[in-house]
């Protein structure tokens, strides 16, 4: 038995008081953060130098105790790996190659995608020996579709529409190219585990741009197949699944993913969350981010109501979404007394 509270909620047990964790916990509303990535030099420098990914995973972890460290990282490594260059532009996000519906694809040969990919795996190497030791280390990865959402248009734009031309115009390249992106996401995150990641995230934050059909096809079927790949590997190692603005899919999602977990976003009540979702799903979830902010007075109120919302039930205490840079280092201290009394 673990005294992991992280793995004790993710293997579904109801505990008095939900372990919680920030997705985006280490970022740029963190003063040491902004510190830390001008000394870098950017943000890419960050991802690929274990010394400073360990220190701006732990960050987050020495200023409030979460329960879970999250590796410093991007979904946008994957791609970057695959041969796809990848850049930042400043102020405004990630920008990829465009890949086109009719250009050839690479070919995915692991030990190519390890070794370029091995910053990452000595940082979780690292993180856990220096955690708490009650702290677990989460590793994560891209979903597919979401990842094939920047590669079809370079960066994050518009309602998701150029990957979503193409899966309608192209659909074999578009399977192709999901194929090639699940199998990577199968050996990164294979590895991953390997390295000493205790339990996985998949982020998949463009679900919500994907019609009831698509979403079976290019989110859940993927996501099932990564599931399977990795219980194969590492049996008992929780995934926790976020396809963020899934809406009624969430329930499709947790049906027939596998997942350990399902991450909730804002869109979702905790009401109809626990009605729709087999009970053998644990719930992470799903504050505004956006209560965190300076002069935000419904926080309380907010985080109070999720607590209730989920009580009973296997709960991770998280937001609906990253926490964004602009929120307020006091009020994150706030939620942590409030979550633990
Ligand atoms: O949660 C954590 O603390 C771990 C680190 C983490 C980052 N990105 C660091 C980051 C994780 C888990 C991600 C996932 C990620 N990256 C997602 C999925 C989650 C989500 O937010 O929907 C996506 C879509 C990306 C791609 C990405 N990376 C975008 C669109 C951006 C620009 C937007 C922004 O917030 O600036 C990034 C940059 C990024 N990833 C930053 C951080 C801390 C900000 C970089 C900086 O300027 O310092």
């Amino acid at each position: 038995m673990t005294d992991k509270l992280l793995l004790r909620a993710l293997s579904g047990e109801a505990l008095p008081r939900p372990p919680v964790w920030l997705m985006r916990q280490a970022g740029r509303y963190l003063p040491e953060y902004r510190e830390l990535r001008a000394r870098a030099g950017g943000f890419l420098e960050l991802c690929y130098n274990p010394d400073f990914a360990v220190e701006a995973t732990l960050q987050p972890i020495r200023r409030y105790g979460f329960d879970a460290a999250i590796l410093f990282s991007d979904i946008l490594v994957v791609p970057h790996a695959l041969g796809w260059r990848l850049w930042f532009e400043q102020g405004e996000g990630p920008r990829l190659d465009v890949q086109s519906p009719e250009a050839p694809l690479p070919r995915l040969v692991p030990e190519d995608l390890h070794r370029k990919l091995a910053p990452v795996y000595e940082t979780l190497g690292r993180l856990r020996e220096e955690l708490p030791r009650e702290t677990t280390l989460i590793g994560f990865a891209g979903a597919p579709w979401t990842l094939a959402t920047y590669l079809a248009a370079g960066r994050g734009k518009d309602e998701q529409a150029a990957a979503r031309r193409w899966m309608f115009s192209h659909p074999e390249s578009f399977q192709a190219l999901i194929d090639l992106l699940t199998e990577a996401t199968v050996e990164y995150l294979s590895r991953q585990i390997e390295a000493g990641a205790e339990a996985v995230q998949i982020f998949d934050s463009w679900a919500g741009a994907l019609a009831p059909r698509a979403f079976a096809r290019w989110s859940v079927e993927p996501a099932r197949r990564i599931v399977e790949a990795l219980r194969r590997r590492h049996p008992g190692v929780p995934v926790i699944g976020f396809p963020r603005g899934a809406g009624g899919g969430y329930a499709l999602y947790a049906r027939e993913t596998g997942v350990s977990a399902l991450g909730l976003d804002t869109g979702v009540s905790p009401a109809w969350a626990r009605s729709a979702i087999p009970a053998s799903v644990t719930l992470q979830g799903n504050l505004d981010p956006l209560t965190l902010l300076p002069g935000s007075r419904a926080l309380q109120g907010e985080a109070e109501a999720v607590l209730e919302g989920f009580a009973g039930r296997a709960h991770v205490f998280n937001l609906g979404h990253g926490i964004t840079p602009e929120a307020d280092p006091a009020q994150v201290e706030r939620l942590l007394r409030i979550i633990r009394g």
